[in-house]
């Protein structure tokens, strides 16, 4: 897809179809759409006093030209209040325009947004948020169909950008942002969407190898013999009853030799969960290709900081392995060993995701790690807590939660904190190990983070459990959403400040 930029108004411009946004309220149409309301001879405000247009929130609304402007046709997206507009709903709303407009056939795309809105914001960050939403609108995995579709062949080819006031300067930084944010939401998308017969654990190492090397970073790939070597037991715990081999991947980006400190981004990479022994029902199990989908965000968050070069230093470490079932599996009643040295009582053969997780962060300590975050499709609870819009998070250190928060804000994904009173240590108390990996249905979530924090000592620490922000449940099925990558590289980008 072509990025263009003009200053020209957007209404002059002779593009397939000109978006243009309506908020609601206030009493008069402004900027853009008033200008093109009058090059329409007042058609719009004539669909608005019908009730065909309101300016809700993702409406949108698909006219003629009349004849009356160069642009083929107008696709009018509603914004909701202008007082509740914020970067996060610009871009997904941007993103269900340009869905729709290349679902119509659309090449080349004109989007606008004047000065009343554009105002509020730091014009880079307004051209990030606009790139990043037609970018990932248009996202489609590609899948293994012999028939290319007619649907599937129509694409965006060109996107016009008319700002007023926008210099040369924040509109390369913005369009440079936007495009790389994107490229790793899509490259995390592709992963989480891929089949576990084809993402095996090996296959997501062989590909980290691989963007690595491009992106001259360096990799390191544990097999199994190594993991034996360094007693990763409960990795190998987990990966016992699977045909797969599996893999600890490690990546180093080295943005600041001169620096002590280093970022550590650990990732779920469970390529499928069965369940284990106390194996899944049946509903929807074939969803659990995505349980790497933590692996896979700070995959496309490595993507970015290799691309936009931070100074920092950030070390990503992903345990890879499938939770399956055969006659040397794991059992609930087992007691295993971890790197940490820590012994764990299984309770349950399908929380292993905590498993792999505990030596994933501890590896990323000896590997030198000064701050950590951790990615997961850890808990359903987490779903039944806060829904699929809303990613939980929990820390042991208030200031680096805090951080992380305020790159999530930024990044437009949303997190909320959920405690670690003292109290919840309870339900991982065991009478023959250090701890248990689950104790009851009570407080799921959390019980996932108590884990956590026994692998990370006084190491400042977030887990982020995206089980419900992954995927959506869409109307097509499965689709992942790349969910963390932008809080991660938004991290890694105020790192850099260290
Ligand atoms: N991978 C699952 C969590 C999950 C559930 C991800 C739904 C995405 C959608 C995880 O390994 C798991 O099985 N968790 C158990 C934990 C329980 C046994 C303590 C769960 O959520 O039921
Ligand atoms: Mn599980
Ligand atoms: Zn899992």
């Amino acid at each position: 897809m072509e990025w263009k930029v003009t200053k020209e108004p957007l209404y002059t411009l002779a593009t397939d179809c000109l978006v243009v946004i309506q908020t609601q309220g206030g009493e008069s149409l402004k900027g853009c759409i008033r200008a093109m309301d009058e090059a329409l001879d007042h058609r719009i405000s004539q669909l608005m006093a019908d009730g065909e247009i309101t300016g809700r929130y993702q409406e949108v609304t698909m006219t003629h030209n009349w004849g009356k402007i160069p642009a083929k046709r107008l696709l009018i997206l509603g914004m909701g209040k202008e007082e509740d507009l914020t970067l996060e709903k610009l871009r997904n709303g941007i993103s269900v325009a340009a869905c729709k407009a290349r679902d119509a056939g659309v090449k080349r795309l004109t989007l606008g947004c004047s000065k009343n809105l554009s105002e509020r914001w730091n014009a880079a960050d307004l051209v990030q948020a606009l790139v990043e939403g037609v970018e990932l609108g248009v996202y489609r995995y590609r899948g293994y169909k012999q028939e290319n579709s007619k649907e599937n062949r129509r694409e965006i080819e060109e996107v016009w950008l008319s700002l007023e006031d926008v210099s040369d300067s924040a509109f390369e930084a913005g369009l440079e942002r936007g495009r790389v944010f994107a490229a790793g939401t899509k490259a995390a998308r592709n992963l989480v969407n891929e089949p576990a017969n084809k993402l095996t654990p090996s296959a997501l190492a062989e590909y980290a190898k691989k963007i690595a090397d491009h992106l001259g970073m360096k990799a390191e790939i544990l097999d199994e013999k190594k993991l034996k070597e360094l007693n990763m037991n409960a990795l190998l715990a987990v990966s016992k009853a699977s045909a797969e081999e599996p893999r600890m991947i490690v990546l180093s980006y080295q943005g600041a030799p001169d620096s002590q400190e280093v970022l550590g981004l650990v990732g779920k990479g469970v390529t499928f969960d069965s369940g284990g022994i106390q194996v899944k029902p049946d509903n929807g199990m074939g969803d659990m290709k995505g349980d790497m989908a933590g692996a896979a965000a700070v995959l496309g968050a490595m993507e970015v900081i290799g691309s936009l070069r931070p100074h920092c230093n950030v070390t990503a470490v992903i345990p890879a392995c499938e939770n399956m079932i055969n006659g040397n599996g794991y059992r609930p009643g087992d007691v295993i060993d971890s790197f940490s040295g820590k012994t764990i009582e299984i309770q349950h053969t399908d929380a292993e995701g905590r498993l792999i997780l505990a030596d994933g962060l501890s590896y990323a300590r000896r590997l030198g790690a000064t701050s950590l975050v951790n990615v997961a499709t850890l808990t359903g609870a987490v779903i039944v807590a806060l829904g699929r819009s809303v990613t939980g998070l929990m820390t042991n250190h208030e200031d680096w939660g805090d951080e992380v928060k305020e790159a999530a804000r930024v990044a437009g994904e949303k997190v909320w904190e959920l405690p670690m009173f003292e109290e919840y240590e309870e339900y991982l108390k065991s009478s023959v190990a250090d701890l248990k990996n689950e104790g009851g249905r009570e407080a799921g979530c959390i019980q996932g983070g108590i884990f956590l924090k026994h692998f990370v000592e006084d190491t400042p620490w977030v887990h982020l459990d995206i089980a419900g922000t992954a995927d959506t449940k869409g109307k097509e099925g499965f689709a992942a959403t790349g969910a963390g990558v932008r809080t991660l590289a938004q991290l890694a980008l105020r790192f850099s400040g260290k």
